[in-house]
């Protein structure tokens, strides 16, 4: 038996017993040839101190002990002594009234000077990477995965008690849209052929419906081959749930009740249910998001009819032409500085502007070259629609709707993080859900139409004659729906197409035709002509959900062996060089020299 108590265990209560203990090396201090050994195990730390009279040759052996060194420590359990008056009693840790007198020590392995400090935050994230081993003895990181697996436990749990159940799809399988490129594995057996790694288990679930199963979910691997940022890896988990005879409520009151149970798990809150709605058309509106942050207020204001005569041609000719006004008021940030107004400037060009048009309320004037363009009934409307006081900084966006958009969306964003308008919200969980996506978008490059959700999700059943009529394709709403917490895509999914005529349709509205649709989906073609019950369901992203309940900004921090964001695993060297005898055994070659040149 290696211990007889974990390290987070022992008590006051426990004085007098002898115990047992194993761990790391925490800390070592030495105290005239008295050392103090705090022992780690993943429950927490105990103090050992080993004297010179009473631990004999333990006392010894224990000037030898290293940081992260593996020991096992026997002693008896004492109270902390009070030394000239003074307590020694650690109130930081659940032990802190305890310590162990050691009479045993064994060393069970050594431990090199590690590369970092364990007790430190570190900023070199491939260091970390590097050795995520150690990184992960790290209280934060080790927290992190306990409060994954609780997470992961309360979904199994839920979903159980409303009778889902769990199976597993393959891994190796074939390519399924969305939206993303694939990764693809060669197939010895079949020379020549690949296999796709899912991006999402999509189609299988729409089949296992098919199956009669009813109600399926999965802790499901995916895999996207995109470019990578704090929220998205190329290898992440979903919650992915499909279930039959259901409405968009029943999805909701499902996923609702989930969540509510995760966070109560995970952060012992209560979520408030149902989560409020609002429609893709509102959301883009007035966040200029389809994933709205809502705590920091600075609603985009509508100002077109204001302009539409307006001297100043920017505004008034972007109205004529069928654009758009818009502006926000960052309340108070007038103090900007250059420098953060540059910042902006950059920013609502990346995200399509022509310019940043701009007002700072200071001194009880109105700054901003624009502004003596302006008639007094254009200022006396603008200061009433966007309730301009002493200190204000309005920003303007004028373009085509989606621009406006996409900048006043970005520059809320960016004017909040500036302004630091998330100080003392950090605990605000603002669930709520987008309904009403658009169906399809048109691709100007391309010239086509693509699925805003993915091919097979159904038409929202009041536009459901719509699809016959090209000229309305764009009007066309999904019966699609995301949540969203706090800003992110915590999750999307929607009502299916079962009808295979109607399937059949929609993929040639996506410019597939009928021999790609009965090559690359005739499976799921097939199945719909043998009995596909009404289905629907969603897919929430696992690594997402518990970024946010444990506070953490990048799911890498919840990810036991992330890849960084070039899609590199530092610690293993992957992906990595394969020999030519593997890739001719595949049928492949590289054709990375031919790139090179
Ligand atoms: P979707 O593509 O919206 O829907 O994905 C669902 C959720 O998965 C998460 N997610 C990711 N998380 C980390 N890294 C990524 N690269 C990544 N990509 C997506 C997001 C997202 O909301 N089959 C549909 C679901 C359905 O219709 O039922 C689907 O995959 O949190
Ligand atoms: P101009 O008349 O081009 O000098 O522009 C006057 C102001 O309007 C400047 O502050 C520009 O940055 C801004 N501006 C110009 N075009 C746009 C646009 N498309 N959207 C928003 N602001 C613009």
């Amino acid at each position: 038996m290696y211990r007889t108590h974990h390290c987070n265990e022992l008590r006051k209560s426990d004085a007098g017993k002898t115990v047992t203990l194993v761990g790391w090396v925490n800390t070592k201090r030495d105290h005239h040839g008295v050392i103090f050994i705090d022992i780690r195990d993943r429950e927490g730390v105990t103090q050992c101190v080993f004297r010179p009279d009473e631990s004999g040759e333990a006392a010894e052996l224990s000037h030898t002990l290293r940081a992260e060194d593996v020991i096992q420590v026997t002693g008896k359990i004492e109270d902390r002594p009070e030394i000239e008056g003074q307590s020694t009693v650690n109130e930081a840790i659940d032990t802190g009234e305890i310590e162990i007198v050691a009479t045993e020590l064994k060393v069970l392995n050594k431990s090199e000077v590690l590369p970092f400090q364990l007790d430190k935050e570190l900023s070199n994230e491939d260091l970390r990477m590097k050795h995520r081993y150690l990184d992960l003895r790290r209280p934060r990181m080790a927290k992190n995965l306990r409060v994954r697996h609780a997470i992961t436990k309360a979904v199994r749990d839920e979903l159980d008690e409303h009778g889902y159940i769990e199976i597993e799809t393959p891994i190796l399988s074939k390519s399924t849209p969305e939206g993303a490129r694939d990764f693809l594995v060669p197939s010895r057996l079949s020379p020549g052929k690949f296999y796709a790694l899912p991006q999402a288990p999509q189609q299988y679930k729409q089949l296992l419906m098919v199956a009669g199963v009813e109600r399926y979910f999965q802790i499901a691997k995916c895999f996207r081959d995109e470019d990578l940022r704090a929220d998205r890896q190329p290898e992440f988990t979903q919650v992915d749930i499909e279930a039959s005879f259901v409405t968009e409520e029943d999805i909701y009151a499902t996923i609702e009740s989930l969540l509510a149970r995760v966070f109560k798990s995970a952060k012992d809150v209560e979520v408030p249910t149902p989560f409020p709605r609002i429609t893709h058309q509102e959301a883009m509106d007035k966040y200029g998001s389809d994933k709205p942050e809502r705590r920091i207020g600075m609603e985009i204001v509508e100002l077109s009819e204001v302009f539409a005569k307006s001297s100043f041609k920017v505004f008034s000719g972007t109205v004529e032409r069928g654009g758009t006004v818009r502006a926000i008021n960052a309340k108070g940030f007038a103090k900007i500085t250059t420098g953060q107004i540059k910042r902006l400037e950059e920013l609502a060009k990346e995200a399509g502007a022509g310019g940043l048009a701009y007002i700072k309320i200071e001194g009880g004037e109105w700054k901003s070259p624009i502004v003596k363009f302006f008639s007094d009934e254009e200022k006396a409307a603008l200061e009433e629609k966007m309730g301009i006081e002493e200190g204000d900084l309005i920003l303007f966006g004028c373009d085509k709707w989606q621009t406006v958009c996409d900048v006043l969306g970005r520059l809320r964003l960016e004017v909040a993080d500036l302004c630091k308008l998330y100080e003392g919200k950090e605990d605000e969980l603002d669930f709520l859900w987008v309904i009403d996506f658009p169906l399809l978008d048109f691709d100007e490059e391309e010239g086509k139409w693509n699925a805003v959700h993915h091919p097979f999700t159904r038409p929202h059943a009041d536009d459901l004659a719509l699809i016959d009529d090209e000229s309305k394709w764009g009007e066309i709403r999904g019966a699609a729906y995301d949540v969203v917490l706090n800003g992110n895509e915590l999750g999307g999914g929607s009502l299916r197409i079962h009808e295979g005529d109607l399937q059949a349709k929609m993929f040639n509205v996506l410019g597939v035709n009928d021999e790609e649709q009965a090559e690359n989906f005739g499976h799921i073609l097939g199945a719909f002509q043998y009995g596909a019950p009404p289905h629907g369901g969603l897919a929430l992203g696992l690594d997402r959900l518990v970024m946010l309940a444990c506070g953490e900004d990048s799911i890498r921090e919840v990810i036991a062996f992330p890849k960084n964001n070039r899609g590199v695993d530092l610690m293993s060297a992957s992906p990595a060089e394969v020999d030519f005898k593997q890739l001719r055994e595949l049928y492949v070659k590289s054709t990375v020299s031919e790139k090179k040149d």
